[in-house]
């Protein structure tokens, strides 16, 4: 299981006609507030709603895991009213929701650097998790002070520390398993609504192959059509990981391994 896991920017996926992992910005959230002469955190809001639809959407359509991007290390910049809401809005949804997760057999962790967040969050969160260990319908990851240069340090550090850090010459398979998201597939699909066209320091050593979904529509609005529009887009990418297309076309399974 691990060595797939881990060679996942080689192998390619079997019948990957729906993605096993998708990755998701959920960005837009301000925008759609302020066309409507709201305040931001209303977008805020409102993306809660689209976060409980795109949660039932993978269930639905088979999608084992989905790792969304709540909270990013660089959003401290921003206005401590609106940071001060979200961490509210988050430690409410967590204490609302996971009773429900549960009873629908779902798996929750929160994925990111949690030293900056108050005892009795990392309480609540820690208890969410427990809960929902052994869930298997699906797995639902969210982002929380998450950046992807912290997590690859974090795992160096983390490699170091374990026996093969006494060695030297690392390896990939050295480091991976230290990262988060270590014992998911890779990505399959990244979505990022709202316009903007870049990865803003999200999973980026798990991203080395996934594919790219960029979409206008903001996250307030991303419903069942946005979200079948992203899995349509998905299906008709050839998926070739360094190969060529002559190669996959017709190849037995073996071959599409190393
Ligand atoms: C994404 O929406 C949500 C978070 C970053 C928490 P934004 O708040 O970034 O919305 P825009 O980009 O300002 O529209
Ligand atoms: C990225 O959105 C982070 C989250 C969605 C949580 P931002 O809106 O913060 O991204 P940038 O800063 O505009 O790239
Ligand atoms: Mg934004």
């Amino acid at each position: 299981m691990l060595s797939r896991l881990i060679s996942s920017t080689r192998a390619i996926p079997e019948g990957y006609a729906v993605p096993q992992h998708i990755a998701v910005v959920m960005d837009g959230n301000g925008r759609w507030a302020r066309k409507r002469f709201l305040p931001r955190v209303a977008g805020h809001k409102r993306g809660l709603d689209t976060v409980r639809n795109v949660v039932k959407l993978c269930i639905d359509r088979g999608v084992q895991h989905l790792t969304l991007f709540a909270f990013s290390s660089e959003n401290w910049r921003r206005p401590q009213d609106e940071v001060s809401f979200l961490m509210q809005l988050f430690m409410q949804a967590l204490r609302e929701e996971v009773k429900k997760l549960h009873k629908n057999n779902i798996r929750l962790r929160v994925i990111g650097d949690l030293s900056r967040f108050d005892a009795k969050l990392v309480e609540t969160i820690a208890q969410a998790e427990a809960l929902t260990a052994g869930n298997t319908a699906l797995t639902l990851s969210i982002a929380a002070n998450y950046g992807g240069r912290w997590d690859i340090l974090n795992a160096m550090n983390r490699m170091l520390a374990s026996d093969a850090g006494k060695r030297d010459n690392f390896t990939e398979e050295d480091l991976a398993p230290h990262l988060c998201l270590a014992d998911a597939p890779e990505p399959d699909l990244f979505i990022r609504t709202g316009g903007e066209q870049r990865v803003s320091n999200f999973l980026l050593w798990q991203l080395a192959y996934t594919e790219f979904y960029f979409t206008d529509c903001l996250w307030p609005d991303f419903d069942e059509a946005a979200f079948d529009l992203a899995i349509d887009s998905y299906r008709k990418r050839e998926r070739r990981f360094g190969r060529t297309s002559e190669q996959l076309t017709g190849a037995s399974p073996q071959d599409k391994q190393d």
